[in-house]
């Protein structure tokens, strides 16, 4: 099937998240199984630095954005799987330092910025050979494009993946007229919600499948406690809603194979564990030390849970344990995680910032990811934790209890920690449950082992969505 990929972010070239990383290996994984997979996404500053070969191409592309006309030239590159990348220049609106906004803000001009790259992809579509058959369109940036294909008879199948519901496309009523749709587009049946347009709402209601990116997640969202307002539109919906849970890219996540960590290690060998330990303590200004490592890698946004984390620091200290964190995001939770590394600096370090080399040692390095998300639509870190033996502590929610095994001291199986509430008291209690395992090393081996044997890969993921694609296609 020939396909086309439309989202805003691609590993490595530009990323806030794991959007990026699914953008970076299903369309690899696609053209595994024989597909012709192309992406388009606009030409952020940071893909005009960093992607070697890219080339402009004769096709200029025109839509209306408001009363006016703007234009673009469509730029051509490939990715470093060798995917074939189309990109939307259009520098007044994507040559800047942030993909969305400065940290915790979005740009004033959001609506203009993602309202003009939907109307090029359909424009776009209808101009690459080989012609796709479907558009697989990923989260609100582009979530206008199913209308923009209705409401213009336009002759491609969509399948929309919701990654993250909190995220909506949320803008005043008085834009509609940038979408330059028809006007009884705004309404209830359409793209409006409360007297505002709704970019999420709009694929839900015009895509013709949707997806998200766990079976727990898509159940989920259907309730009023994860729907986040969108609850009843997507209940309407869910003869047409799958969840399909993402993988882990193993090509750059296994640690028989990280240039990151000073020793590769493996399932049968896990001594290569204490040496990128060792390695972390140095590089953190501490002596090599024997106790619990507990780590956490992500997105500093209310979504991750960090408040639990901090409420947590009294569990986690005893019996020596020590914390790393590495993340970034909003400037309150940034310095109140400072604040909790400045009490107790040989015991608690945060790094603020993106780092990839940093984040692949932490993960070999710590005994347990912590992941204390309020809501997890699939999530990626607990995935390569696992393939590294790190065991997650986890809130029990979407692709998270889809992922992780909890441990069950009757039978001494599991491959990490759940705790049902997302309360700090159950989250303490889910680490004295690790604490114990790590006191009893045979326990601690065999957990590992398991979790390092546990298999998400992109073939299952393409697999699935394939057989969405077949059922459209026919
Ligand atoms: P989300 O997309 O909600 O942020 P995921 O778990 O799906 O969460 O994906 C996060 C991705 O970003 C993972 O690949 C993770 O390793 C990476 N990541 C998050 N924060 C950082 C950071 N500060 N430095 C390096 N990598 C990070
Ligand atoms: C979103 C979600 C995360 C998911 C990622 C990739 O950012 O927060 O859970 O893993 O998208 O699908």
């Amino acid at each position: 099937m020939n396909l086309l990929f439309a989202a805003t972010e691609l590993s490595p070239y530009a990323k806030t998240g794991g959007l990026a990383d699914v953008l970076a290996a299903l369309p690899a994984a696609l053209r595994h199984r024989g597909h012709s997979v192309a992406c388009v996404l606009p030409l952020f500053r940071s893909i005009r630095e960093t992607l070697p070969g890219l080339r402009p191409t004769d096709l200029v592309l025109h839509a209306p954005l408001g009363t006016g006309t703007q234009s673009a030239r469509i730029w051509e590159g490939r990715t470093d799987r060798d995917i074939r990348l189309f990109l939307v220049e259009k520098d007044e609106f994507f040559d800047r330092t942030y993909l969305y906004g400065p940290p915790g803000k979005d740009y004033a001009d959001n609506a203009s910025r993602f309202f003009f790259f939907s109307k090029i992809i359909p424009l776009l579509a209808q101009h690459i050979r080989p012609a796709p058959q479907i558009l697989h369109l990923h989260d609100w940036h582009t979530g206008l494009v199913p209308a923009y294909i209705r409401a213009g008879h336009l002759p491609f199948r969509t399948v929309f993946t919701i990654h993250n519901l909190a995220y909506q496309g949320h803008f005043w009523g008085l834009d509609f007229p940038l979408t330059n749709l028809p006007p009884d587009y705004f309404s209830p049946a359409g793209i409006e919600f409360h007297q505002h347009i709704n970019c999420l709402k709009a694929a839900i209601v015009f895509a013709d499948r949707l997806t998200t990116v766990s079976p727990r997640y898509a159940q989920e969202i259907q309730t009023e406690e994860f729907g986040c307002g969108l609850a009843d539109v997507l209940r309407l919906r869910k003869y047409k809603l799958t969840g399909i849970l993402n993988g882990a890219d193993y090509s750059r996540w296994d640690p028989r194979n990280d240039p990151a960590l000073p020793v590769p290690y493996s399932a049968s060998n896990l001594s290569g564990k204490q040496h990128a330990k060792d390695l972390l303590a140095k590089q953190l200004g501490w002596a090599p030390f024997r106790t619990p490592l507990f780590c956490a890698i992500s997105r500093l946004t209310e979504q991750k849970g960090i408040p639990l984390l901090l409420e947590i620091r009294d569990e986690l200290m005893k019996e020596e344990g020590r914390l790393v964190v590495l993340g970034e995001g909003d400037p309150e939770l940034q310095e109140r995680l400072r604040n909790l590394a400045r009490e107790l600096p040989d015991r608690i370090q945060v790094r603020i910032g993106f780092d990839e080399a940093f984040a692949h040692l932490l993960t070999a390095a710590a005994d347990f990811l912590l992941m204390p998300s309020l809501f997890e639509p699939c999530g990626l870190t607990q995935l390569h934790a696992l393939r590294y033996g790190t065991l997650p502590i986890a809130h029990e929610t979407g692709g998270l209890a889809d992922t992780i095994l909890p441990w069950d001291p009757e039978t001494r199986q599991g491959t990490g920690f759940l705790f049902q509430a997302p309360t700090a008291s159950a989250f303490a209690d889910a680490v004295k449950r690790a604490k114990t395992v790590y006191r009893d090393p045979p326990s601690l081996r065999a957990m590992r082992q398991a979790a390092m044997r546990q298999e998400f890969s992109w073939d299952r993921s393409a697999a699935a969505y394939e057989e969405l694609y077949r059922q459209l296609a026919d």
